[in-house]
């Protein structure tokens, strides 16, 4: 049976302190983070770890990230960090930011499949940060969705696939950021980004004056990848999608009104709602507001999946910024079904 805890408004001391117990036992607990919800296992146990896998449907080649409250545990757990590496920790950690790390042996080679590194992330959620003090463990936490389905950002999204399957769920409300952190390894003295997220190029390139962004973030990975997440279908509604951008706005609208079939939903800017002929159209934020876009996103490709259309049309950002990020997920949650003009 899954306990269910809402902290919304506030934590209750001893409804945490249970959450906490169920980890130690090596039992799985989802919570929310400033990203996505979490689904969490005590990193230490690898059969919790499995049980994670299991839950998920997840490929037993795609490691899990460590959750840490606080710079100790980061020492237990990794090889110290070369000067480029503690630079990126000092700017964003607490954060939506994970770092790969040489790992040390106590962390399971389930935790982190195989490989001999381990993504480290410090969330700055409260929630999130209290239940591992709590814990006093490093928590391995993947996002919390079935492998392949858009990551959850509030509960009622994922409580069809997690009931009964966790031992706690953790309601903290709707997610701040909404698509997950960014994960950088430093390859030869480059900090490059395997995943974008919220922490963006800029950001980076301003702490230690140097970025690269790995070249599968925005085109199917096949061969051998930097991060085995490149390599599998994610984010993916159940109807087939396209996604459109343009530069210019008029050539986009046009884009989105030509590839519309029957039974199509778009989901796209506010300021074009009036501009696009359609039976349904979902916004997912205004042109000039990509942290709203990055907030909903998720959330609105699970809610448009259950009104069963036929298509779905997806209007692009601009590839800068956080819209980097956005386009990462939107061109995988399409299947690469992308027309750019
Ligand atoms: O925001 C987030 O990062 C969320 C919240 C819950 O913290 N977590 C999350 O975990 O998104 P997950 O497992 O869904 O995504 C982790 C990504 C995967 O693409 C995985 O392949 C990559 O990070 N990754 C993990 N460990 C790695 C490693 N040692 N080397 C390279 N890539 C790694
Ligand atoms: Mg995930």
């Amino acid at each position: 049976m899954t306990k269910y805890y809402n902290f919304k408004t506030e934590i209750n001391k001893r409804e945490l302190q249970e959450a906490a117990t169920f980890l130690k036992e090596g039992k799985l607990v989802i919570f929310p983070t400033e990203t996505v919800y979490g689904i969490g296992a005590n990193a230490f146990n690898p059969k919790a770890v499995d049980d994670i896998f299991i839950a998920k449907g997840r490929a037993n080649d795609n490691p899990l990230i460590v959750h840490i409250a606080d710079f100790d545990d980061l020492k237990e757990i990794t090889e110290e960090p070369n000067e480029m590496e503690q630079a990126l920790i000092d700017a964003f950690m607490p954060g939506p930011f994970t770092l790969i790390l040489k790992k040390k042996n106590c962390i399971p080679d389930n935790v982190s499949a195989g490989l001999d590194t381990v993504g480290i992330r410090m969330p700055e959620d409260k929630i999130a940060h209290e239940l591992i003090k709590a814990a006093k463990l490093p928590i391995a936490a993947p996002s919390a969705n079935l492998s392949s389905r858009p990551s959850g950002t509030k509960v009622s999204d994922i409580v069809d696939e997690f009931d009964g399957k966790v031992s706690a769920i953790i309601d903290g409300g709707e997610t701040k950021i909404g698509i997950e952190s960014t994960v950088v390894k430093v390859i030869d003295g480059i900090p490059t980004i395997l995943r974008p997220g919220k922490i963006t190029p800029e950001d980076i390139k301003e702490v230690v004056g140097t970025v690269k962004i790995d070249e599968h973030i925005f085109k199917k990975a096949t061969g051998k990848v930097e991060s085995p997440g490149m390599k599998y279908k994610h984010y993916a509604p159940n109807a087939a999608c396209l996604l459109v951008y343009s530069d210019n706005e008029e050539v986009q609208i046009d884009l989105v009104n030509q590839n519309m079939k029957d039974n199509t939903i778009v989901i796209g800017f506010k300021e074009h709602q009036s501009k696009i002929q359609c039976d349904q159209f979902y916004v997912h934020g205004s042109i000039h507001n990509y942290d709203e876009i990055s907030h909903n996103i998720f959330t609105l490709l699970r809610e448009v999946d259950r009104m069963h259309p036929d298509f779905i049309i997806i209007e692009g950002v601009k590839k800068e910024g956080l819209g980097i990020a956005i386009m990462n997920r939107l061109i995988r949650s399409t299947s690469y079904h992308y027309i750019e003009k």
